[in-house]
C-alpha cells in the first residue's frame, strides 16, 4: 500500500503518485425523471489521503491484510484505490462496518477465494434466512465506484449447493448499517447467492450496476437475486442491468413491523450525513433491465401457516407491513413474471394459504412503465398479484405495463385485488409461483 498526501491537506504537498496510478472521478449521478425524496448532496472531494492498494498478483495469495490496512489508513476523509489491471484475492472475512467519509475506487478486480469450508465457517451471519456474506459493509458517507469488477467465484458454490442444499452460500455484498452512501459503476459477477443484502441501512443509492453470472455446469446458479433489502429505508436502485439471475429485487418483511417504505428514487448526488430514519418514502426502480431471470418486481410474503419452500427455506407467520413502494421503469426480457405479489410464498396449497391469511399488509404499491417480454413459463400469464385475503392488500396500482408473453398474451393472475386500480387484463386462472 502506498499512501499519498495531496496538496489540499498540507501546505507543502507531498505527491507520490506514479504515472500509472490513476484516480477515477466520482460518478456523476443523474436522477430523471423522478426527483429524490431527499436530495443527495455530493460530499467534498477527499483529497487528504489516498491509499493505493498493492496485490500479490498471483491470483492465489490473500490480499486481505493490505485491503484492511488501506481502509483503516484512509478512512475518515480519504480514499482507497484498487488499481486498474490488478487482481485482488480475498480469502479472509472482513468487517468493514467502520467506514466513514471514504471513497473506495475499485478499478481492478476483486476475486473471492473458492474455499467453501473457510467461508462457511467464517462468513458473517445476518440472522435472517441463513444469509451470510464474504464481508460486511457499513458506515456513513461511503462512495464506492471505479468501473472495476467484484467476482464471487460462484461456480464452486453452485456445484456444492447442488450436492448439499444446506451449504451456506455467501452473498456478494453484505451490507449492514450503511447510511448516506453511493455504490456505482461496478460489474458484479458470479455471486454464490444474492448479489446484495442490504440490512439496517438508510439512503443508499445503487447506480449503474452490471450484474451477470451464469453457471457453466449443469447446476443452476440459484437464488442469485439482485438486491434483497431488510429493515432499510431510502434504498435507490437505478440504471442497472441483471443478466441471468434469479429474482431482481426482493423485499423481506421479516418477523416484526419493519420495512418502512424504501426509497428507491433516482436522486441527486449523495449527501450530507443524514442519519434519521425517514418514514415516508417510496421506492422507485429507475431504468433497470433484466434478462433471463425468474422475477421482475416482486413482493413475497410467507402466509400465516408454517410453510416450506425447501428444507433450507422455511417460514410462515409473522406480521408487519409493506407500504409505499413504486417500481417504475423496468425493461424485461425472458423473465417468468414481470410483476408479482405473492402472499402465499412457500405454500403450494392455495386453499391452505387462504385459510390462514397473512397479517402482513401490503399497501400503496405502484407498478408503472414496464416494457418487454416474459418467458414461456407461465404463459399466457405475464404476472401474478395474489393476496391471501382482501384485507391484506390495498391501493395496489398498475399502469402502463406494456409487457407480453411470447405468444402475445398479457394476462395477470389476480386474487383478492381491487381490479379497478389495475390497468391489466386480470384473470382467475392460476399457474403458480416461482
Ligand atoms: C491496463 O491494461 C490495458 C490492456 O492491457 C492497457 O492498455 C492499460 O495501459 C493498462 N492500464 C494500466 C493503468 O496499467
Ligand atoms: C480453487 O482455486 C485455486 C486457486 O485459483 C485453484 O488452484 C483450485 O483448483 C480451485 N479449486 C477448485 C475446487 O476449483
Ligand atoms: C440490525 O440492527 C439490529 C438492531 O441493532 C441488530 O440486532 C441486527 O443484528 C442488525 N443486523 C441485521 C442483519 O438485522
Ligand atoms: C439506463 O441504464 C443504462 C445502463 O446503465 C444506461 O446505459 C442508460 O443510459 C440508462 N438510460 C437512461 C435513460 O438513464
Ligand atoms: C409515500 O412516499 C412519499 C414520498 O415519495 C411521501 O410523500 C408519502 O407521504 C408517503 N406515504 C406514506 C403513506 O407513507
Ligand atoms: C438470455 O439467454 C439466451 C438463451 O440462453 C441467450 O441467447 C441470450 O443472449 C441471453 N440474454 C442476454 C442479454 O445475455
Ligand atoms: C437455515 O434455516 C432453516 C430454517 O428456515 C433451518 O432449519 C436450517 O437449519 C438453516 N440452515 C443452516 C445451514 O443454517
Ligand atoms: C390443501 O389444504 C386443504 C385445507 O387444509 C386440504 O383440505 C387439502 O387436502 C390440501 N390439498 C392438498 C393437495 O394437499
Ligand atoms: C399462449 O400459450 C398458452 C400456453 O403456453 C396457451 O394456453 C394459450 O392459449 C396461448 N395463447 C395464444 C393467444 O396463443
Amino acid at each position: 500500500m502506498k499512501t499519498t498526501l495531496w496538496g489540499a491537506c498540507l501546505a507543502m504537498a507531498i505527491v507520490l503518485v506514479t504515472a500509472t496510478d490513476e484516480i477515477s472521478p466520482r460518478p456523476s449521478l443523474s436522477f430523471s425523471p423522478k426527483a429524490p425524496y431527499h436530495a443527495v448532496v455530493q460530499p467534498e472531494q477527499r483529497r487528504c489521503k489516498t491509499c493505493f492498494i498493492d496485490s500479490h498478483g498471483d491470483g492465489v495469495t490473500d490480499d486481505s491484510p493490505s485491503i484492511l490496512n488501506a481502509f483503516k489508513e484512509c478512512n475518515d476523509g480519504g480514499r482507497v484505490v484498487f488499481r486498474k489491471n490488478y487482481t485482488y484475492v480475498i480469502g479472509t472475512a472482513m468487517d468493514w462496518t467502520f467506514l466513514n467519509h471514504i471513497d473506495i475506487d475499485i478499478q481492478g478486480e476483486i476475486l473471492f477465494t473458492n474455499d467453501t469450508t473457510y467461508w462457511q465457517a467464517n462468513s458473517f451471519k445476518f440472522g435472517f434466512q441463513n444469509v451470510t456474506s464474504f464481508f460486511k459493509l457499513g458506515g456513513n458517507d461511503v462512495w464506492i465506484y471505479g468501473g472495476g469488477t467484484v467476482d464471487g467465484n460462484g461456480q464452486i458454490w453452485y456445484d456444492t449447493h447442488a450436492k448439499d442444499i444446506y451449504t451456506l452460500r455467501p452473498v456478494l455484498f453484505g451490507i449492514d448499517g450503511l447510511h448516506d452512501s453511493v455504490i456505482s459503476d461496478l460489474a458484479l459477477r458470479y455471486s454464490p447467492q444474492y448479489y446484495h443484502f442490504v440490512a439496517n441501512s438508510t439512503n443508499v443509492v445503487f447506480n449503474n450496476i452490471d450484474i451477470a453470472g451464469r453457471s457453466t455446469s449443469k447446476h443452476e446458479a440459484k437464488n442469485t437475486d439482485g438486491w434483497d433489502t431488510y429493515r432499510s429505508d431510502g434504498v435507490t436502485i437505478q440504471n442497472s442491468v441483471i443478466n441471468n439471475g434469479d429474482a431482481q429485487l426482493n423485499q423481506h418483511p421479516g418477523p416484526e413491523p419493519l420495512l418502512q417504505r424504501l426509497t428507491r428514487h433516482q436522486r441527486r448526488l449523495a449527501g450530507p450525513v443524514r442519519r434519521h430514519l425517514r418514514h415516508r418514502r417510496r421506492r422507485v426502480v429507475g431504468n433497470v433491465s433484466l434478462h433471463n431471470a425468474s422475477d421482475g418486481a416482486r413482493i413475497k410474503v410467507w402466509p400465516n401457516t408454517p410453510s416450506a419452500l425447501s428444507g433450507d427455506l422455511q417460514g410462515g407467520g409473522g406480521d408487519g407491513r409493506v407500504r409505499n413502494i413504486t417500481y417504475s421503469g423496468m425493461v424485461i426480457d425472458n423473465v417468468d413474471y414481470t410483476i408479482e405479489i405473492d402472499q402465499c410464498y412457500g405454500q403450494k396449497n392455495l386453499t391452505l394459504c387462504l385459510e390462514y391469511p397473512s397479517p402482513l399488509t401490503i399497501s400503496d404499491i405502484v407498478f408503472e412503465r414496464f416494457r418487454g417480454r416474459t418467458s414461456k413459463k407461465y404463459q399466457p400469464l405475464i404476472g401474478a398479484l395474489a393476496c391471501s385475503s382482501d384485507k391484506a392488500c390495498s391501493n395496489i396500482r398498475a399502469e402502463d405495463i406494456d409487457v407480453m408473453s411470447p405468444n402475445g398474451t398479457r394476462d395477470v393472475y389476480c386474487l383478492n385485488m381491487d381490479r379497478t386500480s389495475l390497468d391489466l387484463t386480470c384473470t382467475d386462472k392460476y399457474k403458480g409461483f416461482n
